[in-house]
């Protein structure tokens, strides 16, 4: 049950009016409090005390409440009744929204032929926990992998390739797409060399940057040779992307739909764009401008092809917003970057505004933060380059192995690296994503405090008392305690949650929330003894209820974040 709402909306009803309920932080004095008495005595010109004298007995009334006081200048406090709160407690169930959206959501957005960093830990990670909590709130989701296919990147790589092999038949004129081509490949672990060394001579060589320039517009155009290579590469780099969401334990995308995809439509984008005049000639290169007079930070034009006729990452994405509208027809898209491409985004929706692709209130753009190192500058390797995700998750699962080994505990390769992954997700949950953070992989891992270990655990610690037990769990209604009393109000707490956390786009909420719920779990669990002898069975069994619902309710939690809750730890 959503107690917040029952108890608002009775309140809301008995005295006539819409006031507004609290949760207090500290719930000593109540559980709720509401300004009811406030709001009454503006309606009738009263003082808010006197009024609040009148309006508790009508409070006291309800079935549900236990006690009501008046507090400060009128508010009221209330506490709920314990049998109503042990009674009404439930899992808490995937919703039916009002108005159910269909919402195309844009995270993860990986590169070709560029290993994951840790710039995409968070785009992944948050944007799979945000898809989640949309379908849990009743709203219908297509994902999108938005990868970079089709960029100056493509033509670094091959014009790498074709340094290092420049006897290939995709550098010949006379290629022959139709030829035997198995014997060349590569392994994702080259492939990944690839473009690092490529940019690096890109930036001392002038004449090797012309070049990749040419061959990434060769490729767009539909050049043979580079077709049939990045034909070959592709399917290595998007096997790498699957490896890595699958080890991550986040949905799989609906659509691995990226530039290349999107570049298909830029012609009929470039009709409307024409059509309303809103191209301009600009060096060679085709720009919209973007500026309003409204302006006062510098807004630049978005490009559309350049100077060498190329599809750009502007155009791609424009032609992005054309290809959702007219497949998915969705209510919002959602972006989910780096917050250093904030503009981007600005420019990306004043076109589809002057376009008129979309409408511009519902597309939006989420800018996370950075992963920071101790010296609180971008995470970076030993060797100085910036984190590759692999190299995090291995760091994690270093971590972990050697805890597990000091704490003298036996555990298979699986939990361990189930553990790392939910250290390294919980722990980027549960920062504001708008914010950076600093990553140290000692304190993610850790078994105690706020992270992905401690919530674990305490679920394994749950399902053993579960699993050990003979007894049934059974409601009986008998007194409980203040423990008891705590973690039923918590578990009635997370609608409220949940909804607080889609609409504010808040993941941090399900990350704190849980870790909440896991210190009263671990607190009902110390003080309220259950399977043992001394303790009678209707309370055993009521208890055993509660570890049930206690342990669904984090379950579901677990779920919203994709943590995997290991059979023992
Ligand atoms: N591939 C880009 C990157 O790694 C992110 C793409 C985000 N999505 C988009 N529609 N632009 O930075």
């Amino acid at each position: 049950m959503n107690l917040y709402k029952y108890v608002s909306d009775a309140i809301n009803e008995k005295l006539g009016f819409v006031a507004n309920l609290e949760t207090p932080r500290n719930r000593e004095f109540g559980d709720f409090s509401t300004n009811a008495a406030m709001v009454g005595a503006k309606l009738a010109h009263k003082n808010p005390r006197e009024l609040a004298a009148e309006i508790l007995p009508k409070i006291q009334e309800l079935d549900f409440v236990s006690s009501a006081e008046i507090a400060g200048p009128g508010f009221i406090n209330i506490k709920i009744k314990d049998d109503f709160i042990l009674k009404n407690a439930s899992v808490p169930q995937p919703q039916k929204a009002t108005v159910p959206l269909v919402v195309d959501m844009d995270y993860g957005a990986y590169n070709v032929a560029k290993s994951l960093h840790i710039g995409h830990l968070r785009t992944s990670i948050v944007g799979d926990t945000l898809n989640r909590i949309f379908r849990f709130m009743g709203h219908k989701t297509i994902s999108y992998n938005h990868m970079g296919d089709w960029g100056r990147s493509m033509g670094m790589v091959i014009a790498w390739i074709k340094r290092i092999h420049p006897d290939w038949p995709f550098f010949q004129d006379d290629f022959d797409a139709g030829m035997d081509l198995s014997k060349y490949t590569f392994t994702a672990s080259e492939l990944n060399t690839f473009y690092p060394q490529a940019s690096a001579l890109a930036r001392q060589d002038e004449s090797f940057m012309e070049e990749a320039q040419i061959i990434t517009a060769g490729l767009q155009r539909g050049n043979k040779g580079y077709n049939a290579l990045y034909n070959i590469f592709m399917p290595i780099s998007l096997k790498c992307m699957h490896d890595t969401i699958e080890k991550l334990n986040i949905l799989p995308f609906d659509n691995d739909l990226g530039e290349k995809h999107a570049a298909l439509y830029v012609g009929e984008v470039e009709k409307i764009l024409r059509a309303k005049n809103l191209l301009q000639q600009s060096d060679g290169a085709e720009i919209i401008s973007v500026k309003k007079d409204t302006d006062t930070a510098p807004m630049p034009p978005m490009m559309f092809y350049n100077s060498r006729g190329a599809t750009t990452y502007d155009a791609t994405d424009i032609a992005a917003v054309y290809y959702r509208k007219l497949n998915d027809n969705p209510n919002k898209i959602i972006y989910l970057t780096d917050s250093r491409q904030s503009l981007h985004f600005e420019q990306l929706f004043r076109v589809a505004e002057l376009a008129g692709l979309f409408d511009v209130k519902n597309l939006e753009h989420i800018g996370y933060g950075t992963i920071n190192g101790a010296d609180g500058k971008p995470f970076k390797t030993r060797s100085g380059n910036a984190a590759d995700l692999d190299d995090i998750i291995q760091v994690a699962i270093d971590a972990v192995r050697s805890r597990v080994a000091s704490n003298n505990k036996q555990l298979d390769n699986d939990t361990i690296n189930n553990i790392a992954i939910a250290a390294l997700k919980f722990n980027d949950l549960m920062h504001d994503l708008r914010s950076d953070y600093i990553f140290d992989p000692e304190s993610v891992t850790s078994f105690e405090g706020r992270t992905g270990p401690y919530v674990l655990y305490t679920a394994v610690r749950l399902n053993s008392v579960l699993n050990r037990s003979t007894i049934t769990p059974q409601l009986n209604n008998i007194e409980i305690s203040v423990d008891e009393r705590n973690l039923l109000m918590a578990i009635m707490d997370f609608d409220k949650m949940i909804q607080s956390a889609y609409e504010n786009r808040a993941t941090d909420m399900i990350a704190n929330y849980a870790y909440n719920l896991c210190q009263l779990i671990n607190a009902f669990y110390h003080t309220c003894p259950i399977l043992r002898d001394d303790i009678d069975i209707k309370t055993q069994q009521n208890r055993l209820y509660i570890t049930k619902l206690a342990r669904d309710t984090l379950v579901v939690a677990t779920d919203l974040m994709g943590l995997k809750i290991p059979a023992k730890m």
